[in-house]
């Protein structure tokens, strides 16, 4: 008789087909975090999962209220020798505009080939769902063999403003020895990987104000600072000519890459090439002196994320436009804190913002670096269960996007995260026709499963 490992294994593969059935069925509710109409969505999102979770026989299934979305938290503790592992994921996605560019509809989940279209699938309900279908896998070929908790947010694209209260408030519910969290992706279908640091964010709108009211150019052009020039100059500003960020103490705090974290980060299969085919980008830009990889996971960043002023209609309107407004964010990376990097803008501000306008800030979303433990058990674990799998060992990599909820657990709990996913770097994130590449997935769910019985046989 086969053991419960590769009955777990042969199970997935069978059930291939029910598993997509069930992701599709999330995918089809539009958890749009940032958008204040949905909040009924987010509710239904909640509660299939809290569905889920309790048809797999996890006790405690609840739904948390927050103020704004519900946390979904379910257990199965049973096992007094084994070890716990917290499985974080969100059920939140990211607006899906521009809808004109989709070649089918975000929330109506479409197959073509090999990928599943629709917003959300790669970030995150795909990784989540795969968590769910390796723990179903094992609990209906048998049992499972180590204890696990449940935490789903629905805040995360949002930069979890609720979810640092929860965890500080409830300690004793979350207390595990790892946290599993699949919020992120692979270097490409046949490289499996673990991530090892994220970046931080702070995330600001910055609103510049002239005249009253629109005035016509030709009457008033000349005689007043418009507010969308004095916006471009002032973001100008905000990089010197080496692709440094200019705000003052920028990176007083940065820590400053060794030389064998570089050899190892530009070993990764990500060259200027590959880089170039993944973006589209006519030629890649960034901070001087370092490899694409390194500015794109190691290194501090400035973005504007968005830009609004003056007419954007189709023809033209000769007008000045009243005000003018940017969204701005810095992709943050290891002892550089959201709250400094916020007085820095400001300070940047006062010194740059010519006398003739008016401006406004407001902070939004924000969060610190992580860098997880690369030797723990949970690690190896995990890297011995994508071996199996994948039949070659996963990269260790540093990833440039940000999870809250990492620095969290971190410093609430003391508990690791294990940081892993089966999403691919063209799996269009936050973009039109966000895709999920199904042969990986299933890869994916495989290799969960081996990790839940690794773990079972760690002291
Ligand atoms: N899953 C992503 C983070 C990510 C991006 C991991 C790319 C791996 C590759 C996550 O859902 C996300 O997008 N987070 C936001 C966080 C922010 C709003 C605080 C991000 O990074 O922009
Ligand atoms: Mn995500």
């Amino acid at each position: 008789m086969a053991d419960l490992r590769t009955d777990s294994i042969a199970f997935s593969k069978s059930h291939r087909d029910d598993f997509l059935m069930t992701l599709n069925e999330l995918l089809s509710i539009p958890s749009v975090s940032t958008d204040t109409t949905k909040t009924e969505a987010m509710i239904e999102a909640a509660q299939w999962l809290a569905g889920q979770l309790t048809e797999l026989g996890m006790e405690k299934v609840n739904l948390y209220k927050t103020p704004k979305n519900p946390i979904v938290y379910g257990e199965w503790i049973k096992l007094e020798r084994k070890p716990t592992i917290l499985i974080y994921g969100h059920y939140d996605v990211q607006p899906a505009d521009p809808i004109e560019l989709w070649h089918s509809q975000p929330f109506t989940p479409t197959r073509r080939g090999d990928n599943l279209y629709a917003r959300g699938a790669s970030d995150m309900k795909g990784q989540i769902l795969a968590v769910i279908d390796a723990v179903e896998s094992i609990i209906r070929s048998g049992r499972l063999p180590v204890n696990i908790k449940w935490l789903i947010e629905g805040e995360e694209e949002i930069g979890s403003p609720n979810l640092e209260d929860f965890i500080s408030e409830h300690k004793d519910l979350l207390k595990s020895d790892y946290v599993l969290n699949p919020d992120n992706g692979m270097l490409g279908a046949d490289d499996p990987s673990i991530t090892y640091t994220l970046r931080g964010l702070a995330y600001f709108e910055l609103r510049v104000f002239g005249p009253a009211t629109d005035l016509h150019s030709g009457i008033f052009g000349g005689v007043i600072h418009n507010p969308a020039n004095a916006l471009a100059e002032l973001i100008a500003g905000m990089h010197d000519a080496d692709g440094k960020v200019t705000l003052p103490g920028f990176y007083s705090k940065v820590v400053p890459l060794n030389q064998e974290e570089r050899l190892e980060l530009n070993r990764l299969p990500m060259d200027d090439k590959r880089y170039l085919e993944q973006t589209g980008a006519p030629g890649l830009h960034g901070e001087k002196g370092y490899t694409a990889i390194e500015r794109a996971t190691a290194r501090p960043t400035l973005d504007v994320n968005g830009l609004l002023s003056g007419f954007t209609g189709s023809g033209s309107k000769t007008v000045i436009p009243a005000w003018a407004m940017a969204k701005i964010s810095m992709r943050l990376v290891p002892e550089q804190d959201p709250k400094e990097v916020h007085a820095q803008l400001v300070e940047y501000l006062k010194a740059n913002a010519p006398e003739d306008i008016r401006w406004e800030l407001t902070q939004m979303a924000g969060g610190t670096a992580s860098i997880s433990d690369r030797n723990s058990a949970g690690v190896r674990a995990l890297e011995a269960g994508m071996e199996t799998t994948w039949g070659r060992k996963p990269y260790f990599k540093r990833e440039g996007g940000s999870v809250p909820v990492v620095t969290y657990m971190k410093e609430h709990l003391g508990i690791e995260s294990l940081l892993t996913g089966f999403g691919l770097p063209d799996d269009n994130l936050h973009a039109p026709n966000e895709k999920l590449h199904l042969p990986t997935w299933y890869r994916g769910i495989e290799s969960l499963i081996h990790f839940f019985f690794n773990m079972a046989e760690i002291k």
